[in-house]
């Protein structure tokens, strides 16, 4: 495709911030990390932000319900990404220990939206998150990196896809990593979860009135890519009204 390829590592007219949110399992993630790597940005992934929580929680036997207890739990928590030697992709470390798998199981899938609702969690977070976007030149993917992260991001996409699209999407994946999957129960979890993210009180998933929607359920990751791309630039030169 020469388009892409003739923008691979493109530098924008100005460095930007790239926020992707989105239902469960729409394709963010590769939509962010694709882009991160075509303009050469740093690439965060805040849903993995929120699974080491759960993580930590679960093999803690933190009772979330206890805000004294998460609040000891979050001052016990660091969380780092890192880029493997082998093959640069993105690790996620739990207190120095790889935790890139472990986040991704059933069982981390069936508790995170609920340690996502918490308030303390979700500021200890945000307050990380901003961090990253210091000197722009950022894609981060989540539920509402538009709306409350970075509201000032250049670019806000909003992808989407049939539920279907999206369940076979995660399950193809996890069966690549060589882990268990039933078609139904992943279903089940993302509807369950995008109903829990949809419906919190504190920065519930929604599309900001300016980010820009993107269907992806015909679309390849070559062809979303290419769309992304193209607001980026136009985002980039302080185009306005990307949304309509
Ligand atoms: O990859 P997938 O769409 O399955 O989920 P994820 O992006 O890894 O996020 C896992 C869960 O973390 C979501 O279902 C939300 O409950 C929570 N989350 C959130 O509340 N806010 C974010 N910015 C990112 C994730």
């Amino acid at each position: 495709m020469p388009y892409l390829r003739a923008r691979m590592n493109k530098i924008l007219a100005k460095p930007i911030i790239i926020a992707v949110d989105g239902f469960a399992s729409c394709g963010k993630s590769t939509l962010a990390k694709d882009l991160a790597k075509a303009l050469n940005y740093i690439y965060v992934d805040t849903g993995a932000m929120y699974r080491s929580v759960t993580l930590y929680c679960m093999e803690n036997k933190v009772d979330i319900a206890d805000p004294k207890a998460i609040d000891a739990a979050l001052q016990a928590i660091n969380i780092r990404f890192e880029r493997a030697t082998e093959d640069a992709s993105l690790r996620v470390l739990l207190n120095d220990r790889d935790v890139t798998f472990d986040i991704r199981t059933d069982a981390v899938n069936a508790k995170v939206s609920d340690v996502a609702t918490i308030g303390a969690v979700r500021e200890a977070m945000v307050k990380q998150q901003h961090t990253y976007g210091v000197d722009k030149g950022l894609t981060m993917d989540g539920r509402d990196i538009g709306t409350v992260v970075f509201p000032e991001a250049e670019l806000k996409l909003f992808v989407t896809a049939s539920t279907d699209v999206r369940t076979q999407r995660r399950y193809d994946e996890m069966i690549a990593k060589g882990m268990e999957a039933d078609f139904e129960l992943i279903k089940a979890n993302l509807l369950e979860r995008d109903r829990i993210d949809s419906g919190r009180a504190i920065s519930p998933l929604r599309r900001a009135e300016d980010a820009v929607l993107i269907d992806n359920s015909d679309l390849s990751r070559q062809q979303q890519l290419e769309v992304a791309l193209r607001l980026a630039e136009l985002a980039a030169k302080g185009g306005s009204d990307l949304s309509e």
